[in-house]
């Protein structure tokens, strides 16, 4: 089974600038890689056109990083799930912690979205994870459970193959401080094990990942590829952790 390798530029990169690095990944892949592992680009709404116009034929599918459930409708500066199939959008980052830590975005609000997402045939990318005051807690197994089940609740069983998961916590987000090894397979296996079903699910793990703890992360028996943030917006770092995931998969 192919590794998902999936960039998440967040909040960088004008339509402009993220053409130009989606120009250059494009370059730095080879196309034997894309036999073992699925990359994923997920920029901005605003560079998703230039972006997707790069990417052309490459192989490389085009992510977002949000979406609302509704088609459409008065809900001013959001983005409807139509409006990015249109755009040749195929993967959604959905209840990803930023989200749900600087918007406000509940379980609930993560749970309408991948159903309206699988109702468009939109792939989602489900991010879940515990704070560092959740983990200090001894909490990290409640909440990456209640993230996850809340998020399939009444998905059908038969969907789930659309769906992947990605373990991402919070404390390790941009801080340099990747999660444990042992702590990272734990937990993503706990995962697979928290809804059925999930067992042959995609579980990627994210948080500082970068092209030096990888392919340990990749060799994980719970692990098929990765959620990658900061170390995505650089297009020879990215190429080379697609490699990683390719590699992985060989
Ligand atoms: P970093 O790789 O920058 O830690 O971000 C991870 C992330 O949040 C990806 O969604």
């Amino acid at each position: 089974m192919h590794a998902i390798v999936a960039g998440n530029w967040k909040m960088h990169e004008t339509a402009r600038d993220g053409g130009q690095l989606a120009h250059d990944i494009r370059a730095l892949l080879d196309d034997a890689w894309l036999r073992n592992v699925t990359v994923v680009v997920a920029p901005p709404f605003t560079a998703l056109g230039a972006v997707g116009n790069a990417l052309a034929g490459s192989g490389v599918a085009l992510g977002a990083q949000n979406m609302h459930w509704e088609d459409a409708g008065a809900f001013t500066g959001e983005i409807a799930p139509p409006m990015l199939v249109e755009l040749g959008v195929h993967y959604v980052i959905l209840g990803h912690s930023e989200r749900r830590r600087y918007f406000g975005e509940s379980d609930d609000d993560v749970r309408r979205k991948v159903h309206a997402a699988l109702e468009h045939g939109l792939r989602p990318i489900i991010a879940v994870g515990e704070t560092e005051a959740q983990r200090d807690a001894g909490e990290t197994d409640a909440c990456v459970t209640r993230q996850t089940r809340a998020a399939l609740d009444g998905v059908e069983r038969d969907r789930l193959e659309s769906i992947a998961i990605a373990y991402e916590p919070v404390w390790a987000i941009g801080t340099g401080r990747n999660c444990e090894l042992q702590e990272a397979d734990r937990v993503m296996s706990l995962i697979k094990g928290s809804t059925s079903g999930l067992e042959d699910v995609p579980v990627l793990y994210g948080g500082s990942a970068n092209p030096s703890n990888f392919a340990a992360y990749l060799a994980l028996q719970s692990c098929r590829g990765g959620l990658i943030g900061g170390a995505s917006l650089d297009a020879q770092t990215f190429a080379t952790m697609v490699r990683l995931g390719a590699e992985a998969r060989a």
